[in-house]
């Protein structure tokens, strides 16, 4: 399928939606006029139309007959009762993509009651910026055609990745909530040089431009981040003082159990 031919009904223009309609429209993959929004919410609508001139509705069902890939990127809570208001809507001949967290293939594929291929996917917050990190896993009716698709509309916002299905709990805890944990990092940062006598906001700003900074260094530089780290490690200087505080006090375990957990409650989150 050629994604320059595909007609995308997006349901839910919340954060996220609007993140997607933004990127295939700004990244040119889409023309505004392939792809139809529909939300609850009017003052949404009137906004994404108006912003990036894409058609909108506020029938889910009407949108997606007239669609090739339907976009699911309503609250998780609201799935259950978006899906069974699609029943009869969608067709094998349609792809579906839903971002809601905790939200299985097979839940979706029972729920449209028919031979449906799914594409699942967890992005993260940097999408909004077109930076973020988009993980799928395949429905078992889903095939390399529909990838190639979801590939090409997810890449408008981000960087993506297939893993199977069992590993999108992990990845949520990882990617998915990862940016709260760089941005606690930064707060951390702020907050200590803050103590050691720095002007509040003067602290913060440094905080943000360092985290900035090295972000934009992970991401261009084809070092590991441990490569990095090191060459900025002076044996004896201050940076090696201050990781070995770190190391001491049980920084990388801290990770590993916060990790866990989010792991944890992403599976609990998923069985409900
Ligand atoms: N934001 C993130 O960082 C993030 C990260 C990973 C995954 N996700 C996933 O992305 C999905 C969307 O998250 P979000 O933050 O973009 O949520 P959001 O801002 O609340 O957007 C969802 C939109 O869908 C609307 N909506 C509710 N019921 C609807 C219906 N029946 N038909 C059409 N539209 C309906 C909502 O209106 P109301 O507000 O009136 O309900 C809202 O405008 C979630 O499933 C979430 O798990 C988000």
């Amino acid at each position: 399928m050629n994604l320059k031919k595909i007609r995308l009904a997006l349901i839910g223009g919340g954060n996220m939606g609007a993140a997607l309609a933004a990127g295939l429209v700004t990244s040119k993959k889409m023309r505004p006029a392939q792809i139809r929004v529909v939300d609850v919410r009017p003052e949404i609508l009137r906004s994404l139309k108006k912003r990036y001139g894409v058609s909108v509705g506020s029938d889910n069902a009407a949108a997606v007959r007239g669609s090739d890939v339907v976009l699911l990127c309503v609250k998780p809570q609201q799935m259950a009762s978006v899906l069974a208001g699609l029943l009869g809507a969608v067709t094998p001949k349609q792809l579906v993509i839903s971002i809601a967290a905790g939200i299985k293939t097979d839940f979706i594929e029972s729920e449209l009651g028919q031979h449906v291929p799914v594409i699942r996917v967890m992005p993260n917050t940097p999408a909004l910026l077109r930076a973020g990190a988009l993980v799928y896993c395949l429905g078992q009716h889903a095939t390399k055609t529909h990838e190639a698709l979801a590939k090409q509309i997810l890449s408008s916002v981000g960087s993506v990745w297939k893993t199977g299905e069992l590993s999108m709990d992990a990845v949520t805890a990882l990617s998915g909530s990862g940016p709260a944990y760089v941005f606690y990092l930064a707060e951390c940062l702020a907050k200590a040089g803050a103590e050691l006598g720095l002007e509040p906001g003067f602290a913060e700003a440094l905080a943000r431009q360092t985290v900035f900074g090295a972000g934009r260094m992970l991401h261009e530089d084809k070092e590991t981040p441990a490569r990095l780290r090191e060459r900025v490690t002076s044996p004896g200087g201050t940076t090696e003082a201050a990781l070995r505080v770190m190391a001491e006090s049980g920084f990388e375990g801290i990770l590993k159990r916060a990790l866990a957990q989010a792991r944890r409650r992403s599976e609990e989150l998923s069985r409900r």
